[in-house]
């Protein structure tokens, strides 16, 4: 038996029905959490709940929708008692493509779900937290990274980095941390879920591969252990911080 870190903790994952949010939540229960899990489409969420087991509920919802996240916060405060000890602010989307090739469609639907509902899955389920309490926000390593094709992307990641700070600093004083990671590309289903041409895709993550010093993408488990370090006590003192997992490429 493993470590854990979470023994009687709540929290809550926000897409946590796929890819890094799904591997996060398995993580968090792993280790003793009792996770509520979110994410738009009723089927993966019931199957990845399911999977999960006891320990786990899940909530169809969408986090850019602010009356969607009332629900959620009213689930969680009921799944956990009236406690949450751990936000994973996940859920995202990629929108990939050069400038000429953007719509006002791709820009709102990304900066909805990546800035807006990531800022206020914050405000709402800080609501719930005590002094103890940690909030991780999933950026990328594309916030701070000039990579042709990432504009829309990259700027809604960035968004979150800065604000992930500012929150920080805001919620130090009630003794909650807030910590942003950067993971680098990850093999998860994200890629093949974005509106681009496939062949534009498949030379997206070509460019990504061959950028990135390791020469490989990182692994859904890989994100995980930064995750949870960040989010468990052995992070008591780390507040503010931009944890990049990507294979060195965002530093070289
Ligand atoms: N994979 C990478 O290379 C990489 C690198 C850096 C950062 N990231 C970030 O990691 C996060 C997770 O992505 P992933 O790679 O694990 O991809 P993924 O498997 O596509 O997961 C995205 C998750 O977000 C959920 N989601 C998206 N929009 C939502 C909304 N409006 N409301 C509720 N849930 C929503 C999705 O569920 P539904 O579709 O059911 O709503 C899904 O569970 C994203 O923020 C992404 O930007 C990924």
């Amino acid at each position: 038996m493993g470590e854990r870190r979470f023994d009687g903790k709540v929290a809550l994952v926000t897409g946590g029905n796929s890819g890094i949010g799904l591997a996060v939540a398995q993580g968090l229960v792993d280790e003793g959490a009792r996770v509520v899990i979110v994410g738009r489409n009723a089927e993966t969420v019931a199957r990845s709940a399911a999977d999960l087991g006891a320990a786990a509920r899940g909530v169809v919802a969408d986090t850019s929708r602010l009356a969607d996240l009332d629900r959620v916060i009213v689930a969680t405060r009921e799944f956990g008692g009236g406690r949450l000890d751990v936000l994973f602010a996940n859920a995202g989307v990629g929108t990939f493509g050069p400038l000429a090739a953007t719509t006002e469609a791709m820009w709102d639907t990304t900066f909805d779900i990546n800035v807006k509902g990531v800022y206020f899955t914050v405000q709402k389920s800080v609501e719930l937290m005590q002094a103890g309490g940690a909030i991780v926000l999933n950026a990328s390593v594309a916030a701070g990274k000039g990579n042709p094709g990432s504009s829309v992307y990259g700027a809604s990641k960035a968004a979150v980095r800065s604000f992930g700070r500012t929150i920080a600093a805001e919620l130090v004083g009630r003794g909650i941390r807030v910590n942003v990671v950067s993971p680098g590309p990850i093999e998860t289903p994200i890629f093949d879920r974005t509106k681009a041409p496939p062949q534009q895709v498949a030379e997206i993550k070509a460019a990504m591969l061959a950028r990135n010093p390791m020469k490989r993408f990182g692994t859904t488990d890989e994100v995980t252990a930064a995750v949870l370090f960040l989010a468990s006590d052995a992070a008591s003192f780390i507040t503010g911080v931009d944890l990049l997992v990507d294979g060195g490429v965002g530093s070289f």
